[in-house]
């Protein structure tokens, strides 16, 4: 959507067309629009993102003058290994989509990591966890993780997805752990 269009954030929302920011060939990457309708919405001073893929979460945040901490396993962050560096007010999280699109030594090289961090990104890789079963216990260890850095009334955003594989439903929504109290966000639609 265009820059200065109003999006109404419901229940449910939808961008049919993804808008700049980001990279969009950074698969499995989301619409700017989302993150800034997120900040605007809650009034979010700062928001933190431990798996940013290709930073849309710091486009979104630098559009709109709020700042923001990013990481990613490919800049030296490992969300299974390292403690979260922050006491984060709001956490925007979006985990791969299990397998279906594999992260470490295909959007970036794993040697450019190794050299420059000193740590394989393979071996942590989420999207590399071959087994579903593994894959959620990992997802949740990081919803769970990064739940219990948050600061007092703090909030974390998350977004996922199912999938379908051999015609099997894989719902990564209904086995995500869900801690604190969920929110039902439904604003007034704003028109321009
Ligand atoms: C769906 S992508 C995020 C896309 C991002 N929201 C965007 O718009 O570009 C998931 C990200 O999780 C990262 N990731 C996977 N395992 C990780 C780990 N153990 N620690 C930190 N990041 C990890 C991947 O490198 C990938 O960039």
């Amino acid at each position: 959507m265009s820059e200065g269009q109003n999006h109404s954030l419901t229940s449910i929302v939808s961008y049919p067309e993804r808008g700049v920011g980001g990279n969009n060939k950074y698969r499995g990457n989301c619409s700017r629009e989302l993150i800034k309708d997120l900040i605007k919405h809650f009034k979010i001073p700062h928001i933190s993102d431990y798996m940013c893929g290709s930073g849309t979460i710091k486009d979104a945040a630098d559009s709109l003058g709020v700042s923001s901490s990013v990481y990613d396993l490919h800049s030296g962050f490992d969300l299974m290994k390292h403690d979260v560096p922050d006491r984060p007010g709001f956490i925007f999280r979006h985990p791969p989509y299990h397998n279906i699109i594999t992260y470490s030594d295909s959007m970036y090289s794993a040697a450019d990591v190794q050299s420059r961090y000193g740590y394989d990104p393979r071996k942590s890789d989420l999207s590399r966890i071959p087994d579903w079963d593994g894959f959620v216990k990992a997802m949740n260890y990081c919803v769970m993780k990064q739940f219990c850095a948050l600061e007092k009334g703090g909030r974390m955003a998350v977004l996922v997805g199912d999938i379908k594989k051999r015609g099997k439903l894989y719902s990564m929504i209904f086995e995500l752990a869900k801690p604190g109290t969920l929110e039902n966000v439904i604003i007034k639609a704003q028109h321009n």
